[in-house]
């Protein structure tokens, strides 16, 4: 496995949801250009989160057009089932659901077993706890500042609290991920809770020039982390 963000800094991952599907090619070029390192892969089946999204064969015809590491947040019933598919797809990193999760620490052997990182992802009311028994075995935790579901909800502070709660008890090599209505205005005090990786829909897709707001979110995030 090569994780490849094992460096610890602030990085954006602008979530491909909100992107243009018409012109997915061209979004990641344009995001890539500007230093963006990840890609947010936003996988939903109808069951876990109420829509659905888009599967292994999109994320395999695009893996050939893009260096950016693809990262998978499986909102989705039965992760180990579609581990696999999802991996052959060409995702670097494959995050599941705790709430889903029968047997955590086999599932991430499995994902760990198929050449990805691992991540895993709790819902806005799931407490740090619940992710005891393999904290210390994933690449990344991602905590949701929002419902699984759809871009552009409102951000929950509440979640905020967990975030600073599971900074202390990740490594250097680990990466603590926040999703859902970050923006200019919530990221700031997502970096001094001590997450350092955005997921960034709305804020960066939504907006007319993707790339130049991807640029100034992580300016934000980076003065913010510079403040303390
Ligand atoms: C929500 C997804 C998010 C979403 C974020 O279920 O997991 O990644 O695309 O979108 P924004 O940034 O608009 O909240
Ligand atoms: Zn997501």
């Amino acid at each position: 496995m090569n994780w490849r963000l094992a460096e610890p800094k602030i990085r954006i991952a602008p979530s491909m949801l909100s992107a243009d599907f018409s012109r997915l090619r061209e979004e990641l070029d344009g995001i890539e250009a500007v230093g963006v390192e990840m890609v947010h892969l936003d996988v939903m089946d109808g069951h876990f989160a109420p829509n659905l999204t888009f599967g292994p064969p999109v994320i395999a015809s695009l893996r050939p057009r893009s260096k950016l590491f693809f990262d998978a947040h499986l909102m989705i019933e039965e992760p180990a089932r579609y581990a696999e598919a999802f991996a052959k797809a060409g995702c670097d990193l494959l995050n599941f659901h705790i709430e889903v999760a029968d047997d955590p620490k086999g599932l991430v052997d499995l994902i760990h077993g198929l050449g990805c990182a691992c991540g895993v992802t709790l819902n806005p009311t799931t407490p740090a706890d619940a992710i005891d028994a393999i904290v210390d075995r994933v690449e990344l935790v991602l905590v949701m500042s929002v419902w699984p579901g759809f871009s552009g909800q409102k951000f929950i502070p509440d979640v905020l609290p967990k975030v600073e709660a599971i900074r202390p008890r990740l490594a250097a090599h680990q990466r603590l991920q926040m999703d859902g209505g970050v923006d200019l205005d919530t990221i700031p005090c997502c970096v001094s809770a001590g997450a350092d990786t955005f997921v960034a829909g709305s804020a960066v897709f939504g907006r007319p020039d993707p790339p130049q707001a991807a640029r100034a979110l992580l300016e934000k995030a980076r003065e913010a982390g510079e403040r303390g």
